[in-house]
């Protein structure tokens, strides 16, 4: 399941990060491919540890803790330190691959299992052509008949899809497209489990919404809480 988190970085946070990315120094984005990905990886990167790039993070890092979607949806153990990267011109294109399962954080040596990739878009969409992320679809087998997702959204929203998936990113045939991407390890492992507790933390928010802390808002919450317990692995 694909999930869309509108405005994780409001206008002035997005201001900001564009501004950090105009003066960005780039490097090619092979530094950090696996020798699958190397052969259809063709964008740019920022260097993890440069200074727009922790900058960056911390507006990324600040607009996710403050966003309830971003919680209820992922559950998150661990973030990994969210990347930077641009496609157009001659590095424009990153053909099917899989994410690593482990990825190590730069200096930290902290491990992070891949459960959940997230890519935030930071430019425009009309300022550039292609540069869609198209994820395969999760059928047993894959493949023929399991559908794809593209998925090419507004500045400062982010998609979050599953990190066993095939995926890409089109060609951009005009512009630049700048996005963020990381990962998450979720304390509930199971995409299944995410699923349920994301859709029953979602009703329950209208349920309070509607009606406020009612009875069974109340109870309704506990049994949240109690499949969690079940199902948490801190
Ligand atoms: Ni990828």
């Amino acid at each position: 399941m694909l999930i869309t988190i509108p405005d994780v970085l409001g206008p002035d946070a997005l201001a900001r990060a564009q501004q950090l990315l105009a003066s960005a120094p780039w490097e090619d984005g092979q530094a950090s491919a696996g020798p699958q990905a190397a052969q259809v990886k063709n964008n740019q990167q920022l260097p993890p540890t440069c200074a727009q790039a922790l900058a960056l993070q911390t507006l990324v890092l600040g607009g996710l803790e403050r966003h309830p979607l971003f919680f209820s949806a992922t559950l998150p153990k661990k973030v990994f330190p969210p990347m930077f990267n641009r496609y157009g011109g001659a590095h424009n294109a990153y053909g099917d691959h899989v994410d690593n399962a482990v990825r190590y954080a730069p200096g930290s040596g902290v491990r992070t299992r891949t459960d959940i990739s997230c890519t935030l878009f930071l430019a425009d969409p009309a300022s550039y052509d292609g540069g869609e992320l198209v994820v395969q679809g999760g059928g047993v087998g894959s493949g023929a008949g399991s559908g794809e997702q593209r998925t090419k959204l507004a500045a400062g929203a982010a998609v979050l899809y599953p990190g066993t998936r095939v995926h890409r990113v089109e060609p951009v045939t005009r512009g630049v497209r700048l996005a963020s991407f990381f990962w998450i390890e979720s304390m509930v492992r199971s995409e299944e489990q995410r699923r349920l507790l994301f859709d029953f933390d979602l009703q329950l928010m209208r349920l309070r919404e509607r009606d406020g802390e009612s009875a069974e808002a109340v109870a309704l919450t506990g049994t949240y809480h109690n499949l969690l317990r079940q199902w948490a692995d801190t």
